[in-house]
């Protein structure tokens, strides 16, 4: 039987940190194809050749604020910005094809608006695309059911220094995860900082924190303390590597689904 043909992607913030490692990991793959790198209108990198990053890209395509109306694509992955995410998601709206997202700090109306467009494609949006923290997510919501409102669940993530949204969407996913364990609504219970002369901490609380430092890729920890004894479950990303392979993985998968509304456990099986 023939091998189905390459998924085509469109790479939308195609010229940040990740927007790189997925360019990366896509050429690693026989199995998809690079045919769009956006960026803004404004970039500098705009009309630079991506071999220019990343040498040796086969084949060389240009950064463009713009798709091509001749380029067929299959899937947009997006890890741009908030603001950009009308953009990305107007064009996979548009051409009828499956929507990948990492994008974080994205509002609630942003979410929700992602979730009404699941109704015409398949749409995945996730804070972090490693399958570690998959794994961590459901450790931490066995652990919250488990232990119960007796022990304090706190979350600390620490990113590089140029990370704009705290705390990070993982941690708030994380968060959530422990919330819904609990069954407590989570905007009613989550402290997402602290700072000055309080009333201390709140029985139900979740509580984050949010550290910036250097080249951090990002590490997240969930501690669940009683008055005598303390767990911890620490979760460290080596490198972006990680979340560009499952952003890739999924948006292949992704291509082939109907539309709806799905999760990275969906992708992991
Ligand atoms: N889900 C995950 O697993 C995961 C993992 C890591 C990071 N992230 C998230 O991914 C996002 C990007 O992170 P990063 O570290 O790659 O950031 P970054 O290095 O600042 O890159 C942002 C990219 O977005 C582009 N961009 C900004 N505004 C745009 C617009 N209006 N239209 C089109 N492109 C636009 C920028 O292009 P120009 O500046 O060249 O225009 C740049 O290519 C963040 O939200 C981050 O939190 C998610």
């Amino acid at each position: 039987m023939a091998a189905p043909e390459p998924v085509r992607l469109l790479v939308h913030g195609a010229s940040g940190r990740m927007g790189l490692e997925i360019l990366g990991a896509a050429r690693q793959r026989r199995d998809c194809e690079i045919v769009a790198a956006m960026v803004r209108a404004v970039s500098p990198c705009v009309g630079e050749p991506v071999s220019r990053k990343l040498p040796g890209f086969e084949p060389d395509l240009e950064f463009r604020p713009t798709l091509d109306p001749e380029t067929a694509i299959d899937v947009v992955i997006d890890f741009s910005l908030p603001d950009a995410l009308d953009t990305a998601l107007g064009i996979a709206r548009e051409r009828r094809v499956a929507f990948v997202c990492g994008t974080t700090g994205l509002s609630l109306e942003q979410k929700n608006r992602l979730q009404d467009v699941a109704a015409h494609i398949p749409v995945l949006w996730s804070a972090n695309f490693s399958l570690g923290v998959a794994l961590l997510k459901r450790v931490v919501a066995l652990a919250a059911a488990q232990l119960g409102d007796e022990f304090d669940a706190e979350i600390l993530e620490i990113h590089h220094r140029h990370k704009r949204d705290a705390p990070s969407g993982t941690a708030l996913a994380l968060g959530q995860a422990i919330a819904t364990a609990r069954r407590q609504v989570f905007e009613d219970v989550a402290r997402l900082s602290r700072d000055g002369i309080g009333s201390g901490r709140l029985p139900n609380e979740i509580g984050f924190a949010s550290l910036r430092a250097a080249d951090v890729v990002g590490e997240h920890t969930v501690i669940f303390a009683s008055e005598s004894e303390r767990l911890e479950f620490t979760h460290r990303a080596n490198s972006r590597a990680v979340f560009a392979s499952g952003a890739v993985r999924s948006a292949i998968w992704l291509a082939r689904q109907p539309p709806g509304w799905y999760d990275l456990a969906d992708v992991l099986g």
